[in-house]
């Protein structure tokens, strides 16, 4: 971090703490509270993490009200257009887009690691076969912990290499292999002359009985999908494996963590939920009924895949979804989807209501993905597990950022007490 002339002065309590204030490359300037509560005897209060910054980082940056994602500087709009998953991989673990050179080395190596140990395939026997296959990840990817824990030692950087390059290869066949044993098929393993995409799909679709030529518009759209969810500065997944990772735990054990938080329909699991609730409203004509609902304050029901904590204007990965789900559709020859008409419906009107707009809630990332994945075949199930697997480069190179600085420290929020002040133990005959 840079050495900071500007600083901020709190007075409160008849005090007067002088603040140091850190600028970034771009974004709003941080308040190094560090001190504050030696010199204060106080906390700062942010349950949501509102207004907080939990760490420095050099990965993504996002700009809520111009509508901007940055991965290394790159615009996404720019990447998912002119690059690949496994090159934004590379852009997100070590900083630079690859050379020819270098870009075929990672590729080699991703793929010549994608098997996964042969016993990895007895974890999934104890599930029963209609487990979420999220529960099934969670599970099985913490086991992978059982596999390396000797062989990662998170201090040595060729270790903590090797882990990201092992988590990033065999996410995709774990999620796979989730989805296979969800239907009763036997697992497909992967291919070494199949691309990423290519191999999680035909791992995913293929059975032995009969050949699978992987579509290339799949392929491509699957691709396309991978990089819009590789990372997003320090979401709540994303945050959940840094302060597992901050305690020096496993680093597969980590990932299992942000699995988890993942999961929730606030999150990574809006992608199940939003096609789940397009289905439900079923025609244009049920739109307002659904409106009203979520403008309710009485009732729990909100618009999956609408609205976001830092997005005040248009998720960029929502604009690009959506163009590729009409591309994707009219490839395969469905363009008049009834969900996908029910989407931008929704969404127009949505966008014209005041409730809406005055909140500056817009479609994000999980609004239109889950068109795509249908129409690619997937159950809805399987829209969080695809999250998931995408987003493993994001959490293993913020992973490997926090290990990697010195500075870091064990994760240890405190809290704003609101119960009982000290009392005596009370024997129960005399309660
Ligand atoms: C992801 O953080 C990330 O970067 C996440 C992510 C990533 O790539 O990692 O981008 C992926 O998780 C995207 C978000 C997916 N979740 C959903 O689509 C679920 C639906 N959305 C909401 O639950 C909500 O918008 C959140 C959780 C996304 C954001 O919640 P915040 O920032 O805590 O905002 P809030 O709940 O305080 O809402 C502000 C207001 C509230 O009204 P008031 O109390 O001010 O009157 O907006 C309302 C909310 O009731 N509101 C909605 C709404 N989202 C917010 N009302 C109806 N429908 C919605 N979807």
């Amino acid at each position: 971090m840079a050495a900071t002339t500007k600083t901020a002065t709190l007075t409160f309590n008849g005090k007067t703490i002088e603040l140091p204030v850190h600028s970034p490359t771009v974004g709003p300037d941080v308040i190094d509270i560090r001190k504050l509560y030696a010199q204060g005897d106080v906390f700062t209060y942010d349950p949501g993490f509102t207004s907080t910054a939990a760490c420095e980082s050099a990965i993504t940056y996002i700009d809520g009200d111009a509508g901007e994602l940055l991965h290394r500087g790159y615009p996404i709009e720019q990447l998912a257009e002119k690059s690949h998953f496994l090159e934004v991989c590379y852009l997100l673990l070590y900083g630079e887009l690859p050379t020819a050179a270098q870009i075929e080395d990672f590729e080699t190596r991703v793929t010549r690691h994608t098997m996964v140990h042969e016993q990895m395939h007895n974890f999934f026997r104890g599930f029963r076969r209609d487990a979420h296959p999220m529960a099934t990840m969670v599970g099985v990817v913490g086991a992978m912990s059982a596999f390396y824990h000797d062989s990662t030692d998170i201090n040595d950087p060729w270790q903590r290499e090797v882990a990201a390059i092992r988590m990033i290869a065999k996410v995709p066949t774990i999620a796979a292999m989730a989805y296979k044993y969800s239907i009763g098929q036997p697992f497909i393993y992967p291919r070494n002359d199949l691309d990423y995409a290519s191999n999680f799909l035909r791992m995913c679709f293929a059975v032995p009985a009969e050949e699978y030529e992987v579509d290339p518009i799949l392929s491509r759209a699957m691709d396309r999908i991978m990089m819009l969810h590789a990372d997003h500065e320090q979401n709540a997944s994303t945050s959940t494996v840094r302060l597992a990772g901050s305690s020096g735990a496993n680093p597969f054990a980590c990932i299992a963590a942000g699995i988890a938080c993942l999961w929730g329909p606030a999150h990574g699991g809006a992608n199940q939920a939003c096609l789940e609730m397009l289905r439900e409203i079923g025609t244009v004509d049920r739109i307002p009924e659904y409106i009203k609902r979520a403008k309710d304050k009485d009732d729990p029901f909100r618009l999956m895949g609408f609205g976001h904590r830092v997005y005040k204007n248009f998720d960029p990965r929502a604009k690009v979804m959506k163009q590729s789900a009409d591309e994707v559709l009219a490839l395969l020859g469905i363009e008049n989807n009834p969900t996908l008409q029910v989407a931008k419906e929704l969404e127009r009107i949505a966008l014209e209501d005041d409730y809406f707009v005055s909140k500056k809630l817009y479609p994000n990332v999980d609004f239109y993905s889950g068109i795509i994945l249908d129409a690619m075949g997937f159950p809805t199930s399987m829209f969080t597990p695809i999250f998931a697997l995408s987003r493993t480069v994001g959490w293993i190179s913020q992973w490997k950022e926090m290990i990697g600085d010195q500075a870091q420290k064990i994760g240890r929020p405190r809290q704003l007490y609101v119960g009982e002040t000290r009392r005596e133990y009370i024997e129960v005959e005399n309660r």
